[in-house]
């Protein structure tokens, strides 16, 4: 948990960072991520997530960026400032 805390430090001073979660099915991992997650939102970050699924064919190439980029652009539409209609 503490490893995922400070990669998310890292992340928010600007340092790329990656941590692969691995173990068994039912160990615990989800849990492990979704805690984390909800501890950053709550604290203001945004957090974006993304799921892959092992069909072939099902998800388009860069499907796991375009989930991220489409959640950030909802989430922005909600946080934005209503825009002056153009006149
Ligand atoms: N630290 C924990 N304390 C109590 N229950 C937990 C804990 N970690 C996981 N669980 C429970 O164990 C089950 C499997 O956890 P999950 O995170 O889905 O595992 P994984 O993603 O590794 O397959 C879930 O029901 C989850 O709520
Ligand atoms: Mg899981």
């Amino acid at each position: 948990m503490d490893t995922l805390r400070e990669s998310a430090a890292q992340a928010s001073a600007g340092l790329a960072t990656a941590v692969a979660v691995i173990g068994e099915a039912g160990i615990g991992k989800t849990r492990l991520v979704t805690t984390v997650i909800e501890e950053l939102r709550h604290n203001g970050a945004v957090v974006l997530t993304s799921q892959g699924v092992d069909q072939v064919g099902v998800r388009l190439p860069y499907g796991l960026l375009t989930q991220m980029l489409r959640a950030c652009v909802r989430q922005f539409r909600r946080t934005a400032a209503p825009r002056r209609a153009w006149s």
